[in-house]
């Protein structure tokens, strides 16, 4: 065993599959979640997953006190992975100060709390968002970061400068900042994915459980860009590949070599695909029709963006491996597997 990781926000979509991944590496894993967003049911699913039940911690990540505790109670924490956050771009607009409050305090507590207890490590969830509509594409890291189009998003931006003036002040804390483009699809084995509440906002969601015919219809916003078919371009990495992301991200912490204090990766395939060739895959990779319109765009959407990985690749070895149909036919059995089990 390879020593602790602490993964906030553990039992969601990401942190699921990056505990499989952590444990598959050769790590024990304490999840924290408040379960805000996500179930019980996804510790047993990862406990199947890994032949052992990880820990879990019901905790809320603003709790000061109780995250105190869990870092006292865990002796052997070696790093965090830091997920927990709201993540949904309208409602964050409707209610910025929840999201404010949840995004901006739950990272404050842990850079407080992590030189207390002797721990360096941060791995940090950022977004793709930070880039907003890229001049140049694909993007990179030195890209600039642009107004954020939405409080969820500027929660990102702040987060990274927090992390950023943390460092700078002499704080002991190494972090390393992963901006991941579109996640997509489930762990392969269709025990855990995406569990997305009441009507679903992003594209792939909506795609499968309008394929399932919970919903009638899947409305393509917008042909009228300008790419090549007119819909919106976007780098949709396989869950799974970015899960093993944050694997290599630990080990380079650990390992002390990080050349920065605050390094920064974008996670993505290095493709863009459009809203219109995904919804083909779709159906190539299933065979299952698809019921979708043209309507009008979305309001706030960026154009076109996908990433340039050449960085992620050459100094954490990473790239993304799933393509597109294996990721595309594990969103749908994922969704099979809902169904199944009386879920969705
Ligand atoms: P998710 O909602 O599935 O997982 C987040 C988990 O954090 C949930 O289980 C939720 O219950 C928990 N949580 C939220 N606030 C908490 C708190 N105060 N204390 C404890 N637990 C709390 O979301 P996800 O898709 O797995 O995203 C994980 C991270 O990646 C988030 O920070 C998100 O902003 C970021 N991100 C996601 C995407 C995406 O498209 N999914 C893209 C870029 C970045
Ligand atoms: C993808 C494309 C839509 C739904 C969001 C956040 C971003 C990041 C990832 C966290 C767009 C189109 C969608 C639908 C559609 N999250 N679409 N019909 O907007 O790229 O990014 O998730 O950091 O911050 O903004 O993802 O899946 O919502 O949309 O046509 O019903 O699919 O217009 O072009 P998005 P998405």
């Amino acid at each position: 065993m390879k020593g602790q990781i602490l993964v906030t926000g553990g039992t969601g979509y990401i942190g699921s599959h990056t505990a499989v991944e952590l444990h598959n590496a050769g790590y024990e894993v304490i999840l924290v979640d408040n379960l805000s967003n996500s179930t019980i049911e996804v510790v047993d699913n990862v406990a199947h997953l890994i032949g052992k039940r990880p820990h879990f911690e019901q905790v809320d990540c603003l709790d000061y006190a109780a995250m105190d505790a869990l870092f006292t109670k865990y002796t052997g924490i070696r790093a965090v992975i830091h997920f927990a956050a709201f993540k949904a771009v309208g409602e964050s607009v409707d209610q910025p100060l929840k999201y404010y409050r949840n995004n901006l305090i739950s990272l404050i507590n842990l850079l407080e709390l992590m030189p207390k207890h002797g721990v360096k490590g941060l791995v940090f969830s950022s977004s793709c968002t930070v880039y907003g509509q890229p001049d140049v594409l694909p993007v990179t890291e030195d890209a600039p970061v642009k107004h954020a189009e939405s409080p969820y998003g500027n929660t990102k931006q702040i987060n990274e400068e927090i992390i950023y003036d943390t460092v700078r002040s002499g704080a002991p804390i190494r972090a390393i900042l992963l901006r991941y483009f579109n996640p997509i699809g489930a762990h392969p084995s269709a025990l855990i994915g995406e569990l997305p509440n009441g009507v679903p906002q992003n594209l792939i969601p909506y795609l499968t459980q309008t394929a399932i015919g919970i919903r009638e219809c899947l409305n393509v916003f917008g042909d009228d860009y300008h790419t090549p078919d007119g819909s919106c371009i976007r780098d949709f990495i396989n869950v799974v590949d970015l899960a093993k992301a944050h694997v290599v991200a630990i080990e380079r912490q650990l390992a002390d070599k990080q050349s920065e204090p605050v390094e920064v990766f974008n996670v993505g395939t290095g493709r863009g695909l459009s809203v219109l060739e995904l919804i083909q895959a779709f159906e190539r990779a299933t065979g299952v029709p698809l019921n979708y319109k043209i309507v009008g765009r979305r309001a706030g959407d960026i154009e076109q963006v996908w990433a340039n990985p050449d960085k992620a690749n050459k100094v954490l070895g990473w790239q993304a491996e799933t393509s597109i149909d294996d990721t595309l036919r594990s969103a749908w059995n994922w969704q099979l597997n809902l169904r199944e089990r009386g879920i969705q």
